[in-house]
Protein backbone atom coordinates (compact mmCIF):
# COMPACT_ATOMS: atom_id res chain seq x y z
CA UNK A 1 0.00 0.00 0.00
CA UNK A 2 2.77 2.34 0.79
CA UNK A 3 3.45 2.93 -2.52
CA UNK A 4 -0.16 4.31 -3.32
CA UNK A 5 0.72 7.14 -0.26
CA UNK A 6 1.48 9.94 -3.19
CA UNK A 7 -1.83 9.26 -5.34
CA UNK A 8 -3.76 9.11 -1.74
CA UNK A 9 -2.63 12.66 -0.61
CA UNK A 10 -2.91 14.08 -3.95
CA UNK A 11 -6.82 12.81 -3.90
CA UNK A 12 -6.95 14.97 -0.71
CA UNK A 13 -9.05 18.53 -1.22
CA UNK A 14 -6.44 19.93 1.35
CA UNK A 15 -3.17 20.59 0.60
CA UNK A 16 -0.57 18.40 2.64
CA UNK A 17 2.93 19.21 3.14
CA UNK A 18 5.65 17.10 5.14
CA UNK A 19 8.69 18.26 6.34
CA UNK A 20 11.59 16.78 8.12
CA UNK A 21 13.23 17.01 11.61
CA UNK A 22 15.46 19.63 10.32
CA UNK A 23 12.11 21.43 8.68
CA UNK A 24 13.25 20.74 5.52
CA UNK A 25 10.20 20.30 2.76
CA UNK A 26 10.17 16.43 1.90
CA UNK A 27 6.99 16.07 0.21
CA UNK A 28 3.79 17.96 -1.01
CA UNK A 29 0.64 16.79 -2.31
CA UNK A 30 -1.42 18.05 -5.63
CA UNK A 31 -3.37 20.89 -3.52
CA UNK A 32 -0.20 22.00 -1.20
CA UNK A 33 1.44 22.16 -5.09
CA UNK A 34 -1.38 24.93 -6.16
CA UNK A 35 -1.32 26.66 -2.97
CA UNK A 36 2.36 27.39 -2.92
CA UNK A 37 2.58 27.58 -6.19
CA UNK A 38 5.41 25.39 -7.08
CA UNK A 39 6.36 21.13 -6.79
CA UNK A 40 7.55 18.63 -4.77
CA UNK A 41 10.80 18.36 -7.19
CA UNK A 42 11.65 22.10 -7.13
CA UNK A 43 11.45 22.25 -3.23
CA UNK A 44 12.42 19.09 -1.74
CA UNK A 45 15.18 19.72 0.34
CA UNK A 46 14.66 23.34 1.14
CA UNK A 47 13.99 25.17 4.57
CA UNK A 48 9.97 25.98 5.02
CA UNK A 49 11.27 29.50 5.37
CA UNK A 50 12.67 29.74 1.62
CA UNK A 51 9.61 28.87 0.25
CA UNK A 52 6.46 30.23 2.24
CA UNK A 53 8.33 32.87 3.63
CA UNK A 54 9.72 33.25 7.16
CA UNK A 55 6.56 34.01 8.50
CA UNK A 56 3.00 32.53 8.21
CA UNK A 57 3.02 29.04 9.29
CA UNK A 58 6.10 28.45 8.69
CA UNK A 59 6.72 29.87 12.40
CA UNK A 60 4.17 26.65 13.40
CA UNK A 61 6.02 24.52 11.59
CA UNK A 62 9.56 25.22 13.79
CA UNK A 63 7.23 25.60 16.98
CA UNK A 64 5.98 22.45 16.36
CA UNK A 65 9.38 20.94 15.70
CA UNK A 66 10.52 22.42 18.72
CA UNK A 67 8.28 21.87 21.30
CA UNK A 68 6.33 18.35 19.83
CA UNK A 69 2.78 19.73 20.30
CA UNK A 70 0.23 20.46 17.38
CA UNK A 71 -0.72 23.73 16.55
CA UNK A 72 -3.23 25.04 14.36
CA UNK A 73 -3.07 29.00 12.51
CA UNK A 74 -6.23 30.10 11.03
CA UNK A 75 -5.76 32.27 7.90
CA UNK A 76 -2.32 32.58 7.63
CA UNK A 77 -1.18 34.87 4.70
CA UNK A 78 0.54 32.48 1.86
CA UNK A 79 2.33 35.01 -0.54
CA UNK A 80 2.84 34.08 -3.74
CA UNK A 81 4.60 35.15 -6.60
CA UNK A 82 1.96 34.54 -10.26
CA UNK A 83 -1.35 35.14 -8.75
CA UNK A 84 -2.95 36.91 -5.45
CA UNK A 85 -2.00 36.29 -2.36
CA UNK A 86 -3.91 33.42 -0.09
CA UNK A 87 -4.99 32.41 3.32
CA UNK A 88 -5.05 29.50 4.51
CA UNK A 89 -5.70 27.16 7.88
CA UNK A 90 -2.58 25.46 8.58
CA UNK A 91 -2.93 22.33 11.09
CA UNK A 92 0.95 21.11 12.11
CA UNK A 93 1.31 17.92 13.77
CA UNK A 94 4.46 16.68 14.77
CA UNK A 95 5.99 13.32 13.44
CA UNK A 96 7.48 10.15 15.04
CA UNK A 97 10.05 7.86 14.19
CA UNK A 98 9.35 3.71 14.98
CA UNK A 99 11.34 4.46 18.21
CA UNK A 100 8.88 7.13 19.01
CA UNK A 101 11.75 9.87 18.48
CA UNK A 102 10.52 13.34 16.84
CA UNK A 103 10.52 12.87 13.19
CA UNK A 104 9.65 16.22 11.21
CA UNK A 105 5.90 17.52 11.14
CA UNK A 106 3.10 17.46 8.77
CA UNK A 107 0.76 20.71 7.57
CA UNK A 108 -2.36 20.50 7.27
CA UNK A 109 -3.29 23.18 4.38
CA UNK A 110 -6.75 24.58 4.26
CA UNK A 111 -7.48 27.00 1.00
CA UNK A 112 -9.38 30.00 2.96
CA UNK A 113 -9.52 32.96 0.37
CA UNK A 114 -13.16 31.92 -1.18
CA UNK A 115 -14.47 32.05 2.39
CA UNK A 116 -12.69 35.04 4.04
CA UNK A 117 -13.64 36.94 0.45
CA UNK A 118 -17.50 35.84 0.69
CA UNK A 119 -17.62 36.80 4.20
CA UNK A 120 -16.23 40.18 3.20
CA UNK A 121 -18.84 40.82 0.49
CA UNK A 122 -21.51 39.51 3.54
CA UNK A 123 -20.05 42.56 6.24
CA UNK A 124 -21.01 44.81 2.92
CA UNK A 125 -24.13 43.83 2.40
CA UNK A 126 -24.88 44.03 6.18
CA UNK A 127 -23.08 47.37 6.30
CA UNK A 128 -25.14 48.42 3.20
CA UNK A 129 -28.43 47.38 4.72
CA UNK A 130 -27.80 48.93 7.29
CA UNK A 131 -26.95 52.06 6.65
CA UNK A 132 -30.44 51.78 4.39
CA UNK A 133 -32.47 52.05 7.46
CA UNK A 134 -30.20 54.43 8.95
CA UNK A 135 -30.83 56.89 6.32
CA UNK A 136 -34.46 56.30 6.15
CA UNK A 137 -35.09 57.09 9.97
CA UNK A 138 -32.99 60.40 9.22
CA UNK A 139 -34.81 61.44 6.08
CA UNK A 140 -38.36 61.13 8.36
CA UNK A 141 -36.70 62.94 11.02
CA UNK A 142 -34.96 65.73 9.60
CA UNK A 143 -36.22 66.59 6.13
CA UNK A 144 -39.43 67.76 7.97
CA UNK A 145 -38.39 70.14 11.02
CA UNK A 146 -36.13 71.38 8.27
CA UNK A 147 -38.72 72.37 6.37
CA UNK A 148 -40.35 74.23 9.06
CA UNK A 149 -36.87 76.34 9.99
CA UNK A 150 -36.34 77.41 6.38
CA UNK A 151 -40.19 78.77 6.10
CA UNK A 152 -39.51 80.55 9.65
CA UNK A 153 -36.80 81.84 9.14
CA UNK A 154 -37.82 83.42 5.80
CA UNK A 155 -40.40 84.76 7.40
CA UNK A 156 -38.10 86.65 9.78
CA UNK A 157 -36.23 87.79 7.35
CA UNK A 158 -39.31 89.72 6.01
CA UNK A 159 -40.20 90.58 9.11
CA UNK A 160 -36.67 91.97 10.27
CA UNK A 161 -36.60 95.29 12.11
CA UNK A 162 -32.45 95.55 11.18
CA UNK A 163 -29.67 94.98 8.81
CA UNK A 164 -28.22 92.74 11.39
CA UNK A 165 -31.27 90.70 11.81
CA UNK A 166 -31.84 90.14 8.25
CA UNK A 167 -28.33 88.84 7.53
CA UNK A 168 -29.05 86.68 10.73
CA UNK A 169 -31.82 84.85 9.09
CA UNK A 170 -30.49 84.49 5.72
CA UNK A 171 -27.70 82.66 7.24
CA UNK A 172 -30.62 80.46 8.80
CA UNK A 173 -32.03 79.68 5.44
CA UNK A 174 -28.03 79.53 3.49
CA UNK A 175 -27.62 76.68 6.31
CA UNK A 176 -31.02 75.22 6.25
CA UNK A 177 -30.25 74.72 2.67
CA UNK A 178 -26.63 72.70 3.28
CA UNK A 179 -27.89 70.50 5.56
CA UNK A 180 -30.94 69.43 2.94
CA UNK A 181 -28.30 69.30 0.21
CA UNK A 182 -25.61 66.80 2.26
CA UNK A 183 -28.79 65.00 3.27
CA UNK A 184 -30.05 64.61 -0.16
CA UNK A 185 -26.46 62.56 -0.78
CA UNK A 186 -26.63 61.07 2.41
CA UNK A 187 -30.53 59.93 1.40
CA UNK A 188 -28.98 57.83 -1.34
CA UNK A 189 -28.15 55.20 1.00
CA UNK A 190 -31.89 54.75 1.61
CA UNK A 191 -32.57 53.19 -1.56
CA UNK A 192 -32.01 50.40 -2.20
CA UNK A 193 -31.51 48.34 -5.71
CA UNK A 194 -32.25 51.77 -7.59
CA UNK A 195 -29.49 51.40 -9.95
CA UNK A 196 -30.63 51.09 -13.48
CA UNK A 197 -28.35 48.77 -15.90
CA UNK A 198 -27.20 48.99 -19.32
CA UNK A 199 -24.62 47.71 -21.38
CA UNK A 200 -22.00 50.49 -20.52
CA UNK A 201 -18.04 50.53 -21.70
CA UNK A 202 -16.17 50.87 -19.08
CA UNK A 203 -13.02 52.69 -20.23
CA UNK A 204 -15.24 55.48 -22.26
CA UNK A 205 -16.61 56.49 -18.42
CA UNK A 206 -13.17 56.37 -16.92
CA UNK A 207 -12.05 58.56 -19.95
CA UNK A 208 -14.93 60.88 -19.14
CA UNK A 209 -13.98 60.49 -15.28
CA UNK A 210 -10.41 61.41 -16.53
CA UNK A 211 -11.44 64.54 -18.52
CA UNK A 212 -13.33 65.87 -15.63
CA UNK A 213 -10.37 65.75 -13.35
CA UNK A 214 -8.05 67.40 -15.56
CA UNK A 215 -9.96 70.44 -15.59
CA UNK A 216 -10.18 70.52 -12.06
CA UNK A 217 -7.41 72.17 -9.96
CA UNK A 218 -6.83 68.81 -8.17
CA UNK A 219 -5.62 67.40 -11.43
CA UNK A 220 -2.45 69.34 -11.58
CA UNK A 221 -1.35 67.65 -8.63
CA UNK A 222 -0.26 64.52 -10.35
CA UNK A 223 0.13 62.26 -13.14
CA UNK A 224 -2.15 60.39 -14.45
CA UNK A 225 -1.32 56.73 -16.06
CA UNK A 226 -4.01 54.44 -17.56
CA UNK A 227 -3.05 50.89 -18.06
CA UNK A 228 -6.56 49.56 -19.48
CA UNK A 229 -6.95 45.97 -20.68
CA UNK A 230 -9.00 45.88 -23.92
CA UNK A 231 -10.06 42.58 -23.71
CA UNK A 232 -12.66 43.70 -21.27
CA UNK A 233 -16.22 43.65 -23.34
CA UNK A 234 -19.09 45.68 -22.30
CA UNK A 235 -20.78 45.16 -18.88
CA UNK A 236 -24.37 45.58 -17.57
CA UNK A 237 -23.58 48.71 -15.14
CA UNK A 238 -25.48 51.97 -14.18
CA UNK A 239 -22.63 54.54 -16.04
CA UNK A 240 -23.71 57.04 -13.98
CA UNK A 241 -23.05 55.54 -10.20
CA UNK A 242 -19.71 54.62 -11.67
CA UNK A 243 -18.94 58.01 -12.93
CA UNK A 244 -19.96 58.79 -9.29
CA UNK A 245 -17.71 55.74 -7.79
CA UNK A 246 -14.62 56.39 -9.98
CA UNK A 247 -14.45 60.34 -9.16
CA UNK A 248 -15.18 59.80 -5.72
CA UNK A 249 -11.61 57.93 -5.84
CA UNK A 250 -9.80 59.59 -8.06
CA UNK A 251 -10.26 62.85 -6.14
CA UNK A 252 -9.59 61.22 -2.91
CA UNK A 253 -6.07 59.78 -5.29
CA UNK A 254 -4.87 63.30 -5.57
CA UNK A 255 -6.41 64.84 -2.59
CA UNK A 256 -4.05 62.68 -1.11
CA UNK A 257 -0.97 63.88 -2.95
CA UNK A 258 1.13 66.55 -1.37
CA UNK A 259 4.02 67.20 -3.79
CA UNK A 260 3.38 67.90 -7.21
CA UNK A 261 5.03 64.51 -8.84
CA UNK A 262 2.65 62.04 -7.27
CA UNK A 263 1.15 59.47 -9.57
CA UNK A 264 -2.57 57.88 -9.94
CA UNK A 265 -2.20 54.82 -11.98
CA UNK A 266 -6.07 53.26 -13.28
CA UNK A 267 -5.62 50.00 -14.92
CA UNK A 268 -8.39 47.48 -15.57
CA UNK A 269 -8.48 43.85 -15.92
CA UNK A 270 -10.10 41.07 -16.71
CA UNK A 271 -10.83 38.31 -14.07
CA UNK A 272 -11.85 35.20 -14.93
CA UNK A 273 -10.43 33.67 -12.37
CA UNK A 274 -12.67 36.02 -9.12
CA UNK A 275 -15.97 35.15 -9.85
CA UNK A 276 -18.84 36.85 -8.22
CA UNK A 277 -22.71 35.32 -7.18
CA UNK A 278 -25.65 37.74 -8.36
CA UNK A 279 -27.77 36.00 -5.41
CA UNK A 280 -29.79 34.03 -7.87
CA UNK A 281 -26.94 31.18 -8.36
CA UNK A 282 -25.12 32.67 -11.41
CA UNK A 283 -21.57 33.36 -10.70
CA UNK A 284 -20.11 35.25 -13.73
CA UNK A 285 -16.35 36.62 -14.04
CA UNK A 286 -15.19 40.00 -12.68
CA UNK A 287 -13.95 43.16 -13.67
CA UNK A 288 -11.24 44.74 -11.32
CA UNK A 289 -10.29 48.36 -11.71
CA UNK A 290 -7.63 49.63 -9.76
CA UNK A 291 -7.32 53.38 -8.60
CA UNK A 292 -3.58 53.33 -7.65
CA UNK A 293 -1.60 56.81 -5.64
CA UNK A 294 1.06 57.60 -4.37
CA UNK A 295 0.05 60.03 -1.54
CA UNK A 296 0.27 59.76 1.50
CA UNK A 297 -1.47 56.31 2.74
CA UNK A 298 -4.09 55.68 5.37
CA UNK A 299 -3.24 55.26 9.03
CA UNK A 300 -3.27 51.77 10.13
CA UNK A 301 -5.75 53.39 13.04
CA UNK A 302 -8.26 54.74 10.62
CA UNK A 303 -8.60 52.32 7.61
CA UNK A 304 -11.49 50.57 9.66
CA UNK A 305 -13.59 53.75 9.55
CA UNK A 306 -12.86 55.22 6.37
CA UNK A 307 -16.07 54.27 4.74
CA UNK A 308 -18.11 55.00 7.59
CA UNK A 309 -20.38 58.23 6.48
CA UNK A 310 -19.03 61.27 7.79
CA UNK A 311 -15.50 60.21 8.24
CA UNK A 312 -13.15 62.30 7.08
CA UNK A 313 -9.88 63.21 7.82
CA UNK A 314 -9.93 66.94 5.77
CA UNK A 315 -10.79 69.77 6.71
CA UNK A 316 -13.12 70.83 4.19
CA UNK A 317 -14.26 67.11 3.65
CA UNK A 318 -17.85 66.01 4.46
CA UNK A 319 -16.33 62.13 4.81
CA UNK A 320 -19.21 60.90 2.39
CA UNK A 321 -16.95 59.76 -1.06
CA UNK A 322 -15.51 56.70 -0.07
CA UNK A 323 -19.40 55.67 1.83
CA UNK A 324 -20.97 56.49 -1.35
CA UNK A 325 -18.52 54.62 -3.64
CA UNK A 326 -18.91 51.50 -1.54
CA UNK A 327 -22.51 52.10 -1.48
CA UNK A 328 -22.57 52.16 -5.40
CA UNK A 329 -20.09 49.28 -5.77
CA UNK A 330 -22.36 46.85 -3.30
CA UNK A 331 -25.48 47.60 -5.41
CA UNK A 332 -24.06 46.69 -8.42
CA UNK A 333 -23.09 43.21 -6.57
CA UNK A 334 -19.37 44.36 -6.57
CA UNK A 335 -16.43 44.49 -3.89
CA UNK A 336 -14.42 47.46 -2.65
CA UNK A 337 -11.41 47.01 -1.37
CA UNK A 338 -8.97 49.06 0.18
CA UNK A 339 -4.96 48.59 0.11
CA UNK A 340 -2.50 51.42 1.94
CA UNK A 341 0.73 51.77 3.10
CA UNK A 342 1.20 54.71 5.09
CA UNK A 343 3.55 57.12 3.23
CA UNK A 344 3.57 55.19 0.54
CA UNK A 345 0.45 55.12 -1.14
CA UNK A 346 -2.84 53.82 -1.46
CA UNK A 347 -4.78 51.21 -4.20
CA UNK A 348 -8.15 51.11 -4.32
CA UNK A 349 -9.52 48.29 -6.08
CA UNK A 350 -13.29 47.84 -7.55
CA UNK A 351 -14.40 44.38 -8.33
CA UNK A 352 -17.54 44.79 -10.60
CA UNK A 353 -19.12 41.12 -11.75
CA UNK A 354 -19.00 41.07 -16.02
CA UNK A 355 -22.61 40.93 -16.15
CA UNK A 356 -22.97 40.40 -20.15
CA UNK A 357 -26.28 41.86 -21.82
CA UNK A 358 -28.63 39.20 -23.19
N1 LIG B 1 -6.51 57.51 -1.67
C1 LIG B 1 -6.49 57.88 -0.39
N2 LIG B 1 -5.32 58.16 0.23
C2 LIG B 1 -5.28 58.55 1.52
N3 LIG B 1 -6.38 58.68 2.31
C3 LIG B 1 -7.56 58.40 1.77
C4 LIG B 1 -7.70 57.99 0.41
N4 LIG B 1 -9.00 57.78 0.16
C5 LIG B 1 -9.66 58.04 1.31
N5 LIG B 1 -8.81 58.42 2.29
C6 LIG B 1 -9.15 58.75 3.68
O1 LIG B 1 -10.48 58.38 3.91
C7 LIG B 1 -11.24 59.50 4.39
C8 LIG B 1 -12.66 59.39 3.89
O2 LIG B 1 -12.73 59.55 2.48
P1 LIG B 1 -14.07 60.07 1.81
O3 LIG B 1 -13.87 60.17 0.34
O4 LIG B 1 -15.20 59.23 2.30
O5 LIG B 1 -14.27 61.50 2.45
P2 LIG B 1 -13.41 62.82 2.19
O6 LIG B 1 -12.58 62.66 0.95
O7 LIG B 1 -12.72 63.15 3.44
O8 LIG B 1 -14.55 63.89 1.92
P3 LIG B 1 -15.43 64.04 0.58
O9 LIG B 1 -15.13 62.86 -0.29
O10 LIG B 1 -16.81 64.01 1.05
O11 LIG B 1 -14.99 65.30 -0.02
C9 LIG B 1 -10.49 60.70 3.87
O12 LIG B 1 -10.73 61.84 4.69
C10 LIG B 1 -9.04 60.23 3.97
O13 LIG B 1 -8.55 60.35 5.29
MG1 LIG C 1 -13.42 61.96 -0.83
Amino acid sequence: MSHDLPRILDALVDGVAVVDGEGRLVRLNAEACRILETSTEAVAGRPIEQVVGAGGFAKAVRAALATGASCVEHEVRVPRRFQGDLLVDAAVAPLADEAGQPDGAVVGLRDRTLGAALREVERERAGAAALGQIASGIAHEVRNPLGGIRGAAELLEKRAASERDRAAAKLIVREVDRIAALLDDFLVFGRAGEIRLAPVNLHRVLDDVLDVLAVDPLGARGRVERHFDPSIPELLADADRLMQVFLNLGRNALEAMTDRDGTLGISTHLRLDHRIDLGNGERVPSVAIDFEDSGCGIPEAVRDRIATPFFTTKSRGTGLGLALARHFVTQHSGVLQVESRTGQGTRVRVLLPLRRAA
